[in-house]
């Protein structure tokens, strides 16, 4: 029955396109490190159908974004799970597409013939790196919609064209209706558009030209095994493990709880996602007239001018990791300078979700809602339509208790009832409490 089916199939769709992939053979030491290619595209593949599913709830609106995202985490079914699986796959998807990129650097796998595999890579990179800017914005949170105001405003900063480019991918003036819509749109649209044929070409290369054996292995006799089943199980349980890295940690970190987007807000330091603050980092170097678009325009587009060219300048055959010092030591010193410059970015940004500047009173509203948020007081008490009404409702709740009195029904609820069943928030530091009560007295 298989094989009639398999006999069926063979003659319509001919046997090349899947029989040729699978029965290739590789190099005898083709292994672990080359499955970083089909783990990126793997997670490519949950990016994509995690993502489909979540458009069939979110809602492309500034009134309605937070509010769908909150709707699919907590009512769709499974949309907790989905949700969590696009957020952390994305952070994966930029961590080993660039350890794939990194093994082919080190491997000399961008050499003749292999040109053209390595540029459609730099692009698809490239990609991804839209992709995580564009829908960062989507869940319309305050983090999220800071990160993207500063991130266009670099834009901006683009000497002559800038006001114009800052222009084109706003939409507007400031971050708002039209920028969303257009984020979106390029999102899942215009990048999936450009992101399917490349990486049908970038896998047809692949293919055409196998996979390089190992550096210095060129000249002797090649051993080989085959693709199939040998690596291809390889490649499955890479692609298995990262899935169940995702897995757990959506169960584990679960996704960070953000409040929603104020754009009126004037104390919120922004922060831009982790894969981002290198960048961002790296911007405080080139401040003032000159130096910003050297930071901004220059160095960037140099940077991937000699990724993208990378095959052509180098064009000498020899792969040997020891025989090309220069090439290792470049590789060398930018991961040392992306992981130092991320670090530094992640230890001196003030964390904006964490320490707004304090003093002022809209600060301290702030935090506090993020404090309400983050305990998840929304699961008991309804606030203005939002949340369980398991407890009393909250909307005019500062209009009811003073100050002190708040503080001692959170930290204490058994003080004024001695039946409550509110949990007693009695791990709450000062700090987060007295934020907390300033937030819940703007609730009149
Ligand atoms: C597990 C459910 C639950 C959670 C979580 C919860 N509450 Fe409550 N809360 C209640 C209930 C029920 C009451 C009514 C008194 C009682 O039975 O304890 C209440 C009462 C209150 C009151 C007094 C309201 C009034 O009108 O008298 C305030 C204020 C309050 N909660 C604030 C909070 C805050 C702030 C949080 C988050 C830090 C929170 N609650 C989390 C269940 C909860």
């Amino acid at each position: 029955m298989g094989s009639r089916v398999q006999g069926w199939l063979r003659e319509r769709l001919g046997g090349p396109l899947f029989g040729g992939f699978l029965n290739r053979t590789v190099p005898e030491e083709t292994g672990l490190p080359h499955t970083l290619g089909s783990a990126t595209l793997f997670l490519l593949v949950v990016q994509v159908v995690t993502g489909i599913v979540l458009a069939m709830d979110y809602s492309a609106a500034p009134e309605h974004a937070y509010d769908s995202v909150l709707f699919i985490t907590n009512q769709v079914v499974l949309g907790g799970v989905l949700r969590g699986l696009h957020h952390w796959g994305a952070s994966a998807l930029v961590v080993v597409v660039g350890l794939h990129m990194l093994r082919v650097f080190l491997w000399g796998s961008y050499k003749p013939p292999r040109e053209v595999t390595w540029m459609t890579g730099v692009l698809l990179v490239l990609l991804v790196m839209a992709f995580a800017f564009t829908g960062y914005l989507l869940p319309w949170t305050q983090r999220s919609y800071w990160a993207t105001v500063v991130g266009t405003r670099i834009v901006g900063t683009v000497p002559v064209i800038g006001g114009w480019l800052l222009q084109l991918v706003r939409g507007e003036a400031e971050v708002g209706p039209v920028t969303l819509a257009r984020f979106y749109a390029i999102h899942v649209l215009l990048l999936p558009a450009l992101l399917v044929p490349l990486v049908i070409l970038h896998l047809y290369l692949v293919y055409r030209h196998g996979i390089a054996p190992a550096p210095g292995a060129e000249a002797t006799v090649r051993k080989t095994k085959r693709f199939y089943p040998d690596q291809l199980a390889d490649d499955l349980a890479v692609s298995l493990l990262a899935l169940l890295v995702l897995f757990g940690l959506t169960a584990i970190r679960g996704i960070p709880t953000e409040v929603r987007a104020d754009p009126s807000s004037t104390t919120y330091v922004p922060r831009p996602e982790w894969y981002f603050l290198f960048f961002f980092q790296l911007l405080k170097y080139f401040q003032g007239p000159v130096w910003e678009p050297i930071g901004v325009v220059v160095l960037p587009l140099a940077v991937v001018l000699l990724l993208f060219f990378l095959p052509l300048l180098d064009q000498r055959p020899e792969r040997r990791p020891r025989r090309r010092p220069y090439a290792i030591a470049a590789a060398g010193v930018a991961v040392v300078a992306l992981a130092g410059l991320t670090y530094l970015g992640a230890v001196q940004q003030p964390p904006g979700t964490r320490t707004p500047p304090s003093g002022s009173s809209q600060a301290l509203v702030e935090r506090g809602h993020e404090v309400f948020v983050a305990n998840k007081c929304l699961s008991c008490h309804v606030v203005k339509g939002e949340g369980t009404d398991f407890g009393p409702e909250l909307t005019h709740v500062g209009s009811r208790y003073t100050a002190d009195r708040l503080a001692t029904l959170i930290r204490n609820p058994m003080s004024a009832n001695p039946q409550a069943s509110m949990p007693a928030f009695d791990k709450l530091s000062d700090a987060d409490l007295q934020a907390l009560v300033a937030y819940l007295l703007t609730l009149k």
